[in-house]
């Protein structure tokens, strides 16, 4: 042993332990965890209390949602910043029909194909999808900027116009509209809304999105009827095929020039909406009705003070640009990318990581080495790795918007995991690491760009809502001096 307790082998290095933790009983251990994981402790508590239990945070523990979808609910969990990135390295874990976990939706919902999000790296439809992905986002680059803030200004409009009415606005409500008409306008240059879709595209994604996210998710109904409902078996996916259909008509007319693209790069047609589809609608929207209203919280919360000093840099930013909002201003507000991460560190939109062992190996993590045999599946509840008080301090849990500024700020980004790599880290066709990695942290700058050169300071109401957070604006104070255009 040595001094911080941990065994070493004669040459000095680690020797690893077993990895503490229990599956308990088969079927039925499996199910009260589930109960655990939704309703007795909820998710952070499932995860912290065994830590503390087995004084480990590498921990063999269940995952949702278990018996009947999930054939095998059983993983080695890595809760730390240490041990977690082990997922993102593919020369190790094998992605291979693991994106939403231990089990798999069916490939009726996406048209009978396994989408990018389900390929191995080492698969060549990953590359052929992923390529086309980086090529349909340098081609429409021009369009987010103006795109966004069109959408969003028109947003914050009905914003005011409903706080006028009724004192309060909920933001989650308006994004969902909005933040589908932004990615189908900065897409692919089609208004979702102006096509045989017209207003109801929003509605039959969110339903899509249940019919493949329900094992993961409470609607806050009783135990009694939403484990049944919810966690015991799959919705019959015949039931959302009208609004697939529906999307996929837009995808097929709207992406004409990105599927031309797709078949130079030798895909099918089809595979390739299907696949645009899922990653427009799944990926991008599905993970921008997280991602905005989690990091409008956290600036909401963070106060009048900060406010005041994101005015401060965003406005002279855009003044010395112009009185435009162009990348090179983004890239000078320093503080505002530092809420951004911030927000993205705290609450990372997707949670949970998987990577299946391809052979025995070593998981280290701050404290000790655990032994790990090839096939067993590991998972990452992120937020136990990016709020690591061993990296982040006695601030790990707390919003400290400056905390990424300057030369010893950014040493902190490559523990900023939540693109499936470090924030210091790019992706490409090798990897899994997001291909939307910088346009998300583009739109979530504009977000705040969009807020504070428009009010000088705002007000909402803060809560839980299906897959993350709600806001409700409460008020607002419109901006006093050097608004830009
Ligand atoms: C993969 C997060 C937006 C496309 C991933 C993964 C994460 C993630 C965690 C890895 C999943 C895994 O393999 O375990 C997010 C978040 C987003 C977002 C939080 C927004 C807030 C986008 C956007 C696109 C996109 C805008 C548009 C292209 C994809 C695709 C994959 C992926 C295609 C699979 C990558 C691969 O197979 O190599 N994303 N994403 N995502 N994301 Fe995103």
């Amino acid at each position: 042993m040595n001094q911080s307790g941990m065994a070493r082998s004669d040459e000095g290095s680690l020797v690893p332990r077993e990895v503490p933790g229990s599956y308990g009983l088969p079927f039925v251990s499996a199910i009260r965890d589930r109960l655990d994981f939704y309703y007795f402790q909820g998710q952070d508590k499932y995860f912290e209390s065994r830590v503390e239990k087995y004084g480990s945070t590498v921990v063999r523990i269940n995952v949702p949602p278990g018996p009947f979808m999930a054939r095998d609910p059983r993983v080695v969990a890595v809760l730390d910043a240490k041990s977690f990135p082990v997922l993102f390295d593919v020369t190790k874990v094998e992605k291979k029909n693991l994106f939403t976990g231990t089990y798999m939706p069916s490939t009726s919902l996406t048209g009978g194909f396994r989408v990018c999000s389900y390929l191995d790296p080492s698969e060549p439809t990953h590359t052929k999808v992923k390529q086309l992905l980086f090529s349909l986002l340098a081609s429409r680059k021009d369009a987010f900027i103006p795109a966004f803030r069109s959408h969003f200004s028109s947003l914050l409009a009905t914003v005011e116009s409903q706080l006028l009415l009724s004192g309060k606005s909920n933001f989650n409500t308006l994004n969902d509209a909005t933040s589908f008409e932004f990615i189908g306008d900065a897409y692919f240059g089609v208004l979702p809304s102006a096509s045989d879709l017209g207003t109801t595209g929003p509605a039959k994604a969110a339903k899509w999105l249940i019919f493949q996210l329900h094992p993961l998710v409470t609607l806050g109904l009783p135990m009694i009827l939403e484990e049944p409902l919810l966690h015991t078996v799959h919705l019959p996916p015949f039931l959302v095929s009208g609004d697939y259909k529906a999307l996929y008509k837009y995808f097929f007319a709207a992406a004409t020039k990105a599927l031309d693209t797709a078949e130079g790069l030798g895909l099918k047609r089809d595979e390739a909406c299907h696949n645009l589809l899922f990653a427009t609608v799944f990926n991008s929207y599905g993970g921008l009705k997280v991602l905005l209203p989690g990091i409008l919280a956290r600036i909401a919360d963070s106060g009048e003070k900060f406010h005041k000093k994101l005015v401060t840099e965003i406005r002279a930013a855009v003044a010395e640009a112009g009185g435009k909002v162009t990348i090179e201003a983004l890239e000078k507000m320093e503080l505002t990318k530092s809420a951004v991460w911030e927000a993205l560190r705290l609450d990372p939109p997707v949670k949970f990581q998987y990577g299946r062992a391809k052979a025995d190996m070593n998981i280290e993590s701050h404290d000790a080495v655990f032994a790990v045999k090839k096939g067993e599946m590991l998972f990452g509840y992120q937020p136990c790795a990016t709020k690591d008080p061993r990296v982040f301090g006695p601030t790990a849990r707390e919003f400290v918007g400056d905390r990424f500024v300057g030369k010893e700020g950014s040493k902190l980004l490559k523990y900023v995991y939540w693109s499936n790599g470090r924030e210091t880290e790019s992706p490409s066709v090798h990897n899994k690491q997001c291909p939307g990695k910088n346009l998300v942290v583009l739109v979530g700058r504009l977000l705040v760009v969009e807020l504070f050169l428009r009010y000088d300071t705002f007000t909402a109401k803060v809560g839980l809502d299906l897959l993350g957070t709600k806001v409700e604006f409460t008020g607002v104070t419109k901006a006093t001096s050097g608004v830009a255009d």
